[in-house]
């Protein structure tokens, strides 16, 4: 039994969700499935009558309402010995047409929770140590590395923090795509495949004649637009977007970034955005995720985010950036640096550098509070705006 589970521990106030994982208390771990989110809420818990008197299988029932489910999350790197604590318990939900927007440092964990989601981290010295994800209601951890194959097909497609990495220099721009759209169709023609091959082109605004070009005769927006392109071919249900617009100018960033919500609203698709830019996230995002150190430490739409960021490193983040208007800026620096992944301190992970950091926040892992309604924030310190009335609405979201 780890710390959580201890009756004393359900005593604090305002602990919203039980679903936070810390790596330290994963080795006295023995049981994955202790679903307990929801009980033990006695104390000051502002939603306390409306939660609590859903049963277990009401909350089954929420959880799978949405279209993709992450849950406990839990990843590791082993090189030489060391273990590296990449993401530590994390857990989101996204709807169909819905865009959550991924943001934090640099080695907060971002690409290795999307690419645990997709089942394509290096293995080793990747291991996922625990963690669920549900695509439409499918076990995506527990499913067969073939049925893996047609869902990166068919219906989760990525798109790389760096084209480079994704296109071959020896191969043209169009046979790429091609390559693309007929993994995605098993059995359509050449013919065919090559024809949808110079449309998808010209959706991202490159003229079908450039099909025979190589990668190196395309500029790094194009060679981003071809990747956009390639990940589109398969018209994917889960879009996972890496970066997509860091490599580009500020002017081509805008056509990407209008083409992929152009693709979004016209065939629903999900996304998650992964970005260290706020300007990205207030143009594309319907909810964020700040990530520190591998865990979610701020959840909310995006306007709980933009107008009322309540932990101190999304503060530290936005920086002199605090309106939704303003799409100029990126990520102010925050003094001092992360914390060492193999080594991460026993409480609150942003604590060395917290400027209202006290004795309570080093002492034992920080649960997420609701700040207000399907707002989290995870520090001791973050107290509930205002007293809500009970709400129906959005309960697939409340379970961060
Ligand atoms: N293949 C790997 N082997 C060992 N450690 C890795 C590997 N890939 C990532 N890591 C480590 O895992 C942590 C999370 O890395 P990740 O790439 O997920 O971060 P990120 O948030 O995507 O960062 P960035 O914004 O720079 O892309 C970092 O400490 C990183 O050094
Ligand atoms: S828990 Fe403490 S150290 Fe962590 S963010 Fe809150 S105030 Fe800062
Ligand atoms: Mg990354």
């Amino acid at each position: 039994m780890d710390s959580e589970e201890k009756p004393m521990e359900s005593e604090e106030k305002n602990i919203i969700t039980e679903d936070d994982e810390f790596p330290s208390d994963l080795e006295s771990k023995n049981d994955h499935h202790h679903h307990h989110h929801g009980e033990g809420h006695h104390g000051g818990f502002f939603h306390h009558g409306h939660r609590d008197e859903r049963t277990e299988n009401e909350k089954e029932e929420a959880r799978k309402g949405s279209f993709l489910k992450v849950r406990h999350l839990v990843v590791e790197y082993t090189s030489d010995e060391e273990v590296i604590h990449a993401v530590n318990g994390v857990s989101f939900e996204l709807n169909k047409g819905e865009t959550l927007g991924l943001v934090g440092e640099t080695g907060a964990g971002k690409t290795t929770i999307a690419k645990a989601i997709m089942r394509i981290l290096p293995q080793p010295p990747a291991r996922v140590r625990k963690g669920e994800v549900y695509l439409d209601g499918e076990d995506l951890m527990n499913a067969e590395e073939k049925r893996m194959l047609e869902i990166r097909g068919n219906k989760i497609a990525m798109i790389f923090q760096d084209p480079m990495t994704a296109l071959n220099p020896v191969m043209t721009v169009g046979s790429q795509i091609a390559e693309a759209v007929h993994l995605h169709n098993a059995g359509i023609s050449k013919a065919d495949a090559d024809k949808k091959a110079v449309e998808m082109l010209e959706m991202v605004g490159i003229p079908g004649e450039r099909y025979v070009e190589y990668p190196h005769q395309f500029s790094g927006g194009m060679k981003q637009r071809v990747v956009i392109a390639m990940a589109l071919a398969c018209n994917p249900e889960l879009l996972l977007a890496d970066e997509p617009t860091t490599a580009l100018d500020v002017t081509i960033q805008a056509q990407v970034l209008e083409m992929i919500n152009d693709m979004k609203h016209k065939y629903n698709t999900a996304m998650v955005l992964i970005t260290h830019d706020l300007g990205v996230v207030a143009q594309t995002c319907d909810r964020v995720a700040v990530i520190y150190a591998g865990q979610i430490v701020e959840y909310g739409t995006k306007f709980d985010i933009f107008d009322h960021p309540s932990h101190p490193y999304t503060n530290g983040l936005f920086g002199s950036l605090p309106k939704l208007d303003d799409d100029s800026d990126r990520l102010s620096p925050i003094k001092g640096l992360p914390p060492d992944p193999r080594q991460l301190p026993r409480g609150c992970s942003f604590c060395p550098r917290c400027p209202l950091a006290g004795p309570e926040c080093d002492q034992h892992h920080i649960h997420m509070v609701e700040i207000s309604d399907g707002h989290f924030c995870r520090c001791v310190k973050a107290v509930p705006m205002k007293k809500a009335e009970p709400q129906q609405e959005e309960k697939g979201h409340q379970e961060v």
